[in-house]
Parts: C-alpha cells; sequence; structure tokens
C-alpha cells in the first residue's frame, strides 16, 4: 500500500491512502502550547483524541453538521475527506476564558449572551493574530460564501454541542473549527477534541481540557479520559500491569 506522509502538523500527521479523495490522519501523544513553542509526549493522548473525534464529528453528521469524519481505522488513526484548508481559525465562546479575557479584560467564566464568533488566522510565527471579515476578503483567504458559511456552520456545531456536554454535566466553554474546500463546497475539518476547546465541569468548574497542559495543572490525559467517558465514548482499557 502507498502511504506518504502528507503534512505534519502539531499533533497530528496526514498520510496519502490508495483513494485520491481520503487521507489517514494520525493523533499522536505530541501536546503543544503557546503556539508550539512548548511541545510534549502525554501517553495516551492520541488514542484519546482520536476515539473523541470520531464520536463529536459523527454526532454532527447525525445532527446534519458535514465534515471530513469518514471512519476510525485503528486506535490513533482515522479515515478522513481530503480538504483543501482554510488558514483561518473559527472560535465560537459560549463562557469568557482565555484570550478574551486578556484582549477586552473580560472576567473568566462570564456567560456570554450571545455567544461570540472570532476568526483568528492560522499563523504560529506570528502567534495566529485576531483578524476580521475585511482582512479575509483582502487577502483572499476565503469568499464571503465561504465566510458566511464557517459561521452559520460553527453555531450549528454549538447547538449540538452545548446540549451533548450539557446532558454529561458538562460546559462547552469555547472551541476553535477549521473548515476546508471539499470539490465546491466547504465542510469542517482538522478536528474536535480538549487539546481545541475548553470543557469544565459544570458543578465544580474543574478545568477538563488543554488548559490543564497550559497552566502546568497536570492530569491533563486522565481529565480528556474523564470527559469522554462521561459522554459515553468507548476508550480501550489500559492494559494492567504484569
Ligand atoms: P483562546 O482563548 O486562546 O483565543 O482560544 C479559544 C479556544 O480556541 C480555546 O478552546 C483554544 C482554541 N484554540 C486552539 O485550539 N488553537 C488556536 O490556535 C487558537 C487561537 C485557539
Amino acid at each position: 500500500m502507498s502511504q506518504k506522509l502528507l503534512y505534519t502538523g502539531k499533533a497530528k500527521s496526514l498520510y496519502t491512502t490508495e483513494n485520491d479523495d481520503q487521507l489517514l490522519c494520525v493523533f499522536r501523544n505530541d501536546t503543544s502550547a503557546f503556539d508550539g513553542e512548548r511541545i510534549e509526549q502525554l501517553e495516551r493522548k492520541g488514542m484519546v483524541n482520536n476515539h473523541f473525534n470520531a464520536f463529536i464529528m459523527q454526532k454532527l453528521q447525525q445532527a446534519g453538521v458535514p465534515n471530513h469524519f469518514v471512519k476510525l481505522e485503528s486506535d490513533t488513526a482515522s479515515i478522513v475527506k481530503r480538504l483543501k484548508m482554510i488558514p483561518v481559525e473559527c472560535v465560537v465562546r459560549n463562557y469568557a476564558a482565555g484570550s478574551i479575557c486578556r484582549r477586552l479584560g473580560i472576567e473568566s467564566g462570564l456567560k456570554l449572551e450571545p455567544p461570540t464568533f472570532e476568526f483568528f488566522l492560522k499563523n504560529d510565527a506570528l502567534h495566529d493574530p485576531m483578524i476580521n471579515e475585511s482582512h479575509i476578503m483582502t487577502f483572499k483567504w476565503a469568499t464571503p460564501e465561504d465566510v458566511a458559511l464557517m459561521k452559520q456552520q460553527a453555531f450549528a456545531v454549538n447547538k449540538v454541542l452545548i446540549e451533548l456536554f450539557q446532558q454529561a454535566g458538562l460546559i462547552l466553554v469555547d472551541y476553535k473549527l477549521e473548515f476546508g474546500r471539499h470539490g465546491h463546497g466547504l465542510m469542517l475539518g482538522d478536528e474536535f477534541t480538549p487539546d481545541g476547546c475548553r470543557i469544565w465541569d459544570a458543578e465544580t468548574k474543574k478545568v477538563l481540557d488543554k488548559d490543564r497542559f497550559r497552566k502546568n495543572m497536570g492530569d491533563v490525559v486522565e481529565a480528556y479520559e474523564e470527559v469522554a467517558l462521561r459522554l459515553g465514548i468507548h476508550l480501550p482499557q489500559v492494559s494492567s500491569p504484569a
């Protein structure tokens, strides 16, 4: 089988497959923060994120939000549709946390009504600066139709996932999505995992996402596994020591 490494990201690698329209997406244990300035290996993270992403993407497909997920290939890899990615990140926030607190002096934990939507340029060297629709038009990163669709789909995702997390006693604080072109259309790509969103326990507000890594809180993958368990995601058992 001809498998060629096509792209290496900070936490995932993409390989060609025999099908020109599909890629193999391998979720690695690499965990990065501060635009790749800090990278560590966290055991089991690739496996947990692969299963987490598969579960969420399938829930979204069932709810009518098209995305690139095709099928699980192994514990750490999935087959996805090949997209031509748009170099912008779409962030939806239901509660204030992270950069919006720093930028606008907003208190962490404030409920945002209505939820906010922001674009960031995907560029680690520039530290993913915030951009607006005018920049996207001028620099031709996407068309006005793409922008409208990304916004609409990002909020459609919110509708599905707020409820899904709520049923598990969890708050979906915020999340980052990336979209790509497929044929003449546009669809959600990249991933939806605790690496790219914020999740808090609804009662205790315990942080259960990558902020545990960013802030050196420990038990990073354990927190991801707790969320997976509460959402009903089936993860392979840890093999017990001999
Ligand atoms: P922020 O508070 O740092 O702007 O991030 C908002 C959310 O988007 C948070 O859940 C982390 C996620 N995110 C990424 O995963 N990668 C990125 O490059 C950015 C800018 C945000």
